[in-house]
């Protein structure tokens, strides 16, 4: 967890000027240029390490520090980044002792051309970042010059992307941890002239206020309701529970030209998502027109490998035994029509009234499933 001072007390000016130092003194050593060499959207650490362990000097100090989760002595930074160790620490971004520093679960990563400060692989993960994260800027295409709204932000990729085009970005996260980690990328990108982060849950925090692009990376698995699982992931029963606020939302918050993207997934029956029909209903009432990308449909019956890894997930943090609760997966997923679950993305904006599927879930699918 990050320290209460990053949570409460941070110091944003102070903290700017050391992320922007930091920013500048890692491009210049290489850091940056060794992260675009890794896939982006998979947390590898086994093939960091033996990337780290090809090099010398201040680049394996800087993997060993940002990425690999070790602690490193102080005189091995580049003067650089050591001169802004003590601001960083006293911010609750590293920890420092006995002529070391290290990290407090935290990697630093550059998806996409941006800095990006989020949580080391996790089970239960509260400042998320995953392949799901980067589904949605590969299909983010905002207003130039409009206004943007990031819901369920997190540590901010989606945010951070849409300020290269949007003029002004609002970034909405109910995790206080997550908001502040937001802000820190915030500054780490020098963007703070056109992004803000509000603490809050969905629309609340920004109620009157209208924008041209709304996107959102929400909770997105299907969970029964008996079932623990990370409050980043659980997006209740079906998996829709979030898109569903979101949706209805459009009406107040959408501006007529605007577009919302939302990525999830939801249970299916190999063919058509179980909100088909709800979603038909709402585009018709709210007269919007919705289209549903789905790029994979996953079996998702007892002792398929999804829910064997869902109910793993679930194990680990309820410590309830992982073959009961794969039997819970299954029968509430049954009961609602699911033998499969759908990865998606949606799309609405303001229109005829419509909801069409566009399923281009390939017939032999590969490991992938946020693309074909
Ligand atoms: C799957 S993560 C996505 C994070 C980030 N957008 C990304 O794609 O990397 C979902 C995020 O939504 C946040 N969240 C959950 N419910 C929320 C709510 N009602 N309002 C705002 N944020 C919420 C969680 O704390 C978590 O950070």
């Amino acid at each position: 967890m990050l320290s209460s001072a990053l949570e409460a007390d941070i110091d944003e000016v102070a903290i700017a000027a050391d992320l922007r130092e930091l920013a500048a003194a890692l491009d210049r050593v290489g850091y940056g240029e060794i992260l675009t060499s890794f896939l982006p959207q998979k947390a590898q650490a086994h093939v960091w390490a033996q990337t780290a362990a090809k090099l010398d000097g201040p680049l394996r100090t800087l993997m060993e520090l940002f990425l690999l989760g070790r602690a490193v002595p102080l005189d091995d930074l580049p003067p650089r980044v050591a001169a802004v160790v003590p601001g960083l620490t006293e911010a609750g971004l590293m920890h420092t002792g006995q002529g070391g520093v290290w990290l407090p679960n935290l990697i630093l990563l550059r998806p996409m051309g941006q800095w990006l400060w989020c949580q080391r692989p996790h089970p239960s993960p509260t400042m998320y970042f995953g392949d799901d994260s980067l589904a949605l800027v590969h299909r983010m295409v905002t207003h130039r010059g409009g206004r943007a709204l990031d819901l369920c932000a997190g540590p901010g990729v989606q945010a951070l992307t849409a300020s290269i085009r949007s003029a002004r970005v609002t970034a909405v996260e109910i995790n206080p941890v997550a908001a502040a980690l937001c802000r820190t990328n915030i500054a780490m990108n020098d963007l703070q002239d056109r992004m803000e982060v509000r603490l809050g849950d969905l629309y609340h925090a920004v109620e009157g206020e209208v924008f041209d692009d709304i996107v959102s990376n929400p909770p997105l698995l299907p969970v029964p309701e008996e079932v623990q699982f990370a409050f980043v992931g659980d997006g209740g029963r079906d998996g829709f529970d979030i898109s569903w606020t979101i949706l209805n939302g459009l009406p107040e918050h959408l501006s007529d030209k605007g577009a919302c993207r939302i990525v999830g997934c939801v249970l299916s029956d190999g063919y058509v998502p179980v909100v088909m029909d709800g979603l038909g209903e709402w585009a018709a009432k709210s007269d919007f027109d919705v289209l549903l990308s789905v790029t994979a449909h996953v079996e998702a019956h007892h002792g398929s490998s999804f829910l064997r890894s869902m109910s793993l997930m679930s194990s680990q943090i309820s410590g309830r035994p992982a073959e009961e609760l794969q039997d819970l997966y299954a029968q509430d997923y049954a009961e609602l029509g699911g033998s499969h679950v759908a990865f998606y993305e949606l799309c609405a904006r303001r229109g005829g009234g419509k909801a069409q599927l566009l399923d281009v879930s390939a017939t032999k699918r590969s490991a992938e499933v946020w693309f074909v």
